[in-house]
């Protein structure tokens, strides 16, 4: 059994935005209060012997580290083993927080979670499926999103489902709309409650045509959970195709689910009666893959990253390559590595998949504060994913933040009052300072901006980072990191 989270207050994790100043700042202190909390809890989660790194910069990572599946895969294929009528086995399973999160969340449910022969196989036997009560829900959930994609599977298996308020990472407003109005396609009734949602079927759920004002990875993980148990045809445009997608697509065919995805991000999917267990190896994590491989670039290292493959890569490496990094392709992994030399200022337009990834700009920018030039990063994903910049100006970087669409395509967010464009000038050299994780991505970048920077640096909240990278401590021992891990 995984180590339990301490139960949070529920709708601390605040994210509106208040009318006068005052109050946002009491809103900003709640909200630092509640993350370094999270952080906590997430580090104990997976055995994390402390939540404050003291780093001695300047020594370039160098040696070989191993991949388990993706953090954004497995925790939607645990989910997935709702449906089956039978035991599903998931193998190359992450030691990381958000797994833990979603296997307390299942238990509470009464799936049985049993570890595997195999280390990362995880057992999941929904047989005796059964509501869970809000409060263990809510205590559960550590401000994690998953608990919405818990709805469609739930409804089927039992005509309800609760969630409770919501966060994930501190990088914009991440509303569930999508979610909600997607379901209701189907026929669920949704109510507000003071702490939460909560949904029932009265009539089963339908199957529905489904048009996504936008190609949001958890809203069309949100129609392939519902429609593939959902009486006849569901057509979803405007879905996602992340990767991620569609290995939880191969496993939702291997559970009996009939899906088809064609051209121009459309996906039709004919509901079936029963859906049994499967049985799958899960991706592998390119998102972790690509924040080593920022790490090598940064520190001016060499990572053999074990696991990692091409194709679901393709667009990171063509970036890696056009700022000066250097990659060999192996059967069993990619080779990341300085290969001297300058690095070059680039242009990235983070986007959905196959454009360049949201996740992996925070990573990466730590590089272009090295590269000789100005680079631009224009994130169009997250409205507010540059919260992490703070702390590397603190540090020595030259990095300015716009409301305006720069370097790219005008997005969603060019019209509003979201700071969503960096201009990163270099080469500027970091020096050390004590800094605070914000967010998942935005941690790694600041351990990799600690690791680059002269003198020494503190690095709290690390707890945070827990939740998508597996054993991050033991992985920066292994590359010969210098640091001490306390608090
Ligand atoms: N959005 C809405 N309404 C919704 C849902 C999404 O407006 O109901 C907006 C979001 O606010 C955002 C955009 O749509 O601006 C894209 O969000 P999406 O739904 O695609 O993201 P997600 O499913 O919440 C997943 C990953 C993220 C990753 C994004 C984009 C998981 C658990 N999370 O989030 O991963 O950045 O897709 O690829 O799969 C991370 O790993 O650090 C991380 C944040």
């Amino acid at each position: 059994m995984a180590a339990p989270h301490s139960p949070r207050k529920a709708g601390t994790f605040v994210s509106t935005i208040s009318e006068n100043t005052q109050d946002r700042e009491d809103d900003q202190n709640r909200s630092d209060a509640q993350n370094r909390e999270n952080a906590q809890n997430w580090g104990a989660a997976v055995g994390l012997q402390g939540d404050r790194i003291t780093i001695r910069g300047g020594i370039p990572l160098v040696g070989r580290i191993e991949l388990k599946g993706a953090k954004n895969l497995v925790t939607k294929a645990m989910v997935a083993a709702l449906l089956g009528e039978s035991p599903s086995t998931l193998k190359n399973v992450p030691n990381i927080s958000d797994v833990r999160i979603v296997r307390q969340l299942l238990e509470v449910h009464g799936v049985k979670v049993t570890d595997g022969a195999e280390p990362g196989e995880l057992l999941l036997d929904p047989v005796d499926v059964e509501s869970a009560h809000f409060a263990a829900i809510d205590a559960y959930a550590g401000s994690s999103r998953i608990p919405i994609l818990f709805c469609g599977p739930l409804l089927h298996r039992l005509g309800e489902a609760f969630i409770p308020d919501l966060g994930g990472c501190r990088i914009g407003d991440r509303p569930i709309d999508y979610h909600l109005d997607v379901l209701r396609k189907f026929g669920a009734v949704v109510e507000k409650q003071p702490n939460g949602i909560r949904m029932s079927a009265p009539n089963g759920l339908k199957g529905t045509k489904v048009s996504l004002p936008y190609p949001s990875v958890g809203a069309t993980e949100q129609v392939l959970l519902t429609a593939v148990r959902a009486e006849g045809i569901t057509e979803l445009k405007g879905a996602a195709i992340e990767p991620e997608i569609m290995d939880l697509i191969n496993i939702l065919q291997k559970m009996g689910a009939i899906i088809t995805v064609d051209t121009d991000r459309v996906i039709r999917i004919e509901g079936v009666e029963r859906l049994e267990g499967y049985n799958h190896r899960a991706l592998f994590d390119r998102n972790e893959a690509a924040s080593w491989a920022a790490a090598a670039l940064a520190t001016d290292g060499d990572i053999f990253v074990g696991g990692a493959r091409q194709p679901e890569m393709l667009t990171f490496l063509n970036v890696f390559r056009k700022v000066g990094g250097a990659f060999d392709i192996e059967d069993d992994g990619i080779r990341f590595y300085h290969p001297g030399g300058d690095l070059k200022p680039v242009i990235i337009e983070t986007d959905v998949h196959p454009g360049f990834m949201t996740d992996w700009q925070q990573p990466l920018v730590i590089a272009l504060t090295h590269a000789h030039g100005v680079s631009i990063v224009h994130e169009t994903v997250y409205e507010q994913r540059f919260g992490f910049v703070d702390a590397l100006v603190e540090m020595g970087a030259t990095i300015q933040i716009h409301r305006e669409c720069l370097g790219g395509h005008p997005c969603r967010f060019g019209q509003r009052n979201f700071n969503h464009s960096a201009v990163i000038t270099g080469p500027t050299k970091l020096t050390g300072a004590d800094i605070e994780v914000p967010d998942l991505r935005g941690g790694f970048s600041h351990l990799i901006a600690a690791l680059t920077a002269k003198g020494t640096s503190t690095v709290s909240n690390v707890g945070i980072i827990s939740r998508g990278y597996e054993n991050f401590i033991t992985k920066l021992q292994l590359l010969g990191a210098d640091f001490d891990l306390e608090g």
